[in-house]
């Protein structure tokens, strides 16, 4: 059985596959990802529940497709590991209404965000969980920097119940993690993340193959 890598060894050599991977992708990135997951990007961003002046992190924001669905009123912060991606990022940001003010982009580690605890409003991540080595540190780092009662969202393909279709994933997953990415990652690995309240599931993009979970930080 395929195992997530937890050596920091093993955590170190994924991360530099998955920097090398979206370096070479970042010039690509846009012609297959916005058509294939734009439909859950969309779906999730429009659940946000973004109030005037909220400040919004959105975690491993890649080439920004994200950021032209962000409400008007919502201050943005972006954080990628890859530089390439982030370049992209900044470009699409300088065309948006107010975009240098508004949105900032930092290159960060997802799994040592720089940002005090309770910093942010609603804290999301759109197709990254699957292609960080140690999702839990990432989950975990996500709810410490929301406020009690912000959003917390994740949209991700999670490994499918039905035991055909998980099998052929489990299966899949070490070809899969030769380009950065895994088939495997089970939901409750989101859900089961303490200190989160879910709210939501919906399906998502193709087949409903992806699912957004929508969780609220507890405590208040
Ligand atoms: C599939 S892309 C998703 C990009 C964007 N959220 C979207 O909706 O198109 C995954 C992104 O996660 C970034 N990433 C991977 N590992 C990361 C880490 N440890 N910290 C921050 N970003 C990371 C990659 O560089 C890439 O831009």
């Amino acid at each position: 059985m395929s195992r997530y890598p937890t050596t920091a060894a093993e955590i170190a050599v994924d991360s530099r596959r998955v920097e090398r991977v979206y370096a070479a992708l970042a010039r690509v990135y846009d012609g297959f990802f916005d058509w294939a997951l734009g439909p859950g990007r969309r779906h999730s961003v429009a659940r946000l529940p973004v109030e005037d002046g909220d400040r919004v992190l959105e975690v491993g924001v890649g080439t920004g497709l994200s950021l032209p669905l962000y409400p008007d009123h919502a201050r943005i912060t972006g954080i990628d590991i890859s530089d390439p991606m982030l370049e992209k990022a900044r470009d699409r940001a300088r065309g948006l209404p107010q975009g240098p003010e508004r949105v900032q982009l930092l290159q960060m580690d997802a799994r040592r965000l720089d940002f005090p605890d309770d910093s942010f409003d609603h804290v999301l991540a759109p197709y990254v969980l699957s292609v960080v080595p140690d999702p839990e540190v990432v989950m975990s780092e996500m709810v410490r920097v929301c406020r009690p009662g912000g959003t917390v969202m994740v949209t991700n393909h999670f490994l499918s119940r039905s035991p055909l279709l998980g099998f052929v994933e489990k299966r899949f997953t070490p070809l899969s993690q030769w380009i950065g990415f895994r088939l495997d990652l089970p939901i409750e690995r989101v859900t089961e993340t303490s200190g989160l309240q879910v709210e939501q599931v919906d399906r998502v993009n193709m087949f409903g193959l992806w699912r957004m979970v929508l969780a609220r930080k507890t405590g208040s």
